[in-house]
């Protein structure tokens, strides 16, 4: 029998950005390279868990033992996110765009001499929140992304009772996070835990998040 510790266990991992289509060629994005998304669900995987990675447009490739579904937009994240349940663990680290863009053209927008167009945007749902609001298929466990870069403990803890989220990973994005190898991070956890764990490669930190999940499993 597979003796590791989440040997059993389901877990959804986001990662990367989502495109919100303007036009059939072009779109709205966020800056996010996946990297720490794929390491977390790479880590969940080689600890034994059972992990679908949701993931948006991005240029990785799936880890090894890990069934990703691509996605482009919130909407689709969203749903490929509740396909994916029930699971015992959710980690939401996509850098979700806030809004699309409302009535999508059919065709390409021509550049006109009356100027530019101008884009209404919609809020799109908080893939999150959802997962997180009270219901028979909310994970044993939330795991939510808090990029910030200012008063990252206060923002976190705001995130935290906002989303209704179970634990939040801060990470301080005022210099070098995006596309790089390394991250500093700070866990809060609703019950008050805090946990700040020093600048290291990405893949690093997964590796602890996956302990640290496994460890709560455990107790
Ligand atoms: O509110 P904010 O975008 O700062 O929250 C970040 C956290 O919420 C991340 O875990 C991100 O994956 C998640 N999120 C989401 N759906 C959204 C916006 C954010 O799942 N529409």
């Amino acid at each position: 029998p597979d003796g590791r510790p989440l040997a059993g266990r389901t877990a959804v991992v986001t990662a990367g950005p989502t495109f919100e289509p303007i036009d059939p060629v072009r779109g709205l994005t966020n800056r996010s390279s996946g990297k720490q998304g794929y390491a977390i669900a790479e880590a969940l995987a080689e600890l034994g868990a059972r992990v679908t990675l949701v993931s948006g447009p991005v240029a990785l490739a799936a880890p090894v033992g890990v069934e990703r579904v691509w996605v482009e937009t919130a909407k689709e994240m969203q749903a490929a996110v509740q396909a994916a349940l029930p699971a015992d663990i959710a980690v939401m680290s996509a850098a979700v765009a806030d809004w699309r863009v409302d009535g999508v053209a059919s065709g390409k927008i021509k550049k006109a001499p009356g100027g530019p167009p101008s884009v209404a945007l919609i809020e799109n749902p908080d893939i999150l929140a959802g997962v997180s609001a009270p219901g028979k298929l909310r994970p044993k466990l939330v795991i939510g992304f808090a990029a910030e870069t200012t008063d990252l403990e206060a923002n976190a803890r705001a995130k935290l009772s906002r989303k209704g989220c179970d634990w939040i990973v801060g990470n301080d994005v005022s210099d070098d996070v995006f596309g790089s190898e390394g991250n500093a991070v700070t866990l809060f956890t609703r019950g008050g835990d805090v946990e700040s764990w020093p600048r290291q490669p990405k893949s690093g930190v997964a590796r602890k998040l996956a302990m640290r999940i496994a460890d709560h499993f455990k107790a």
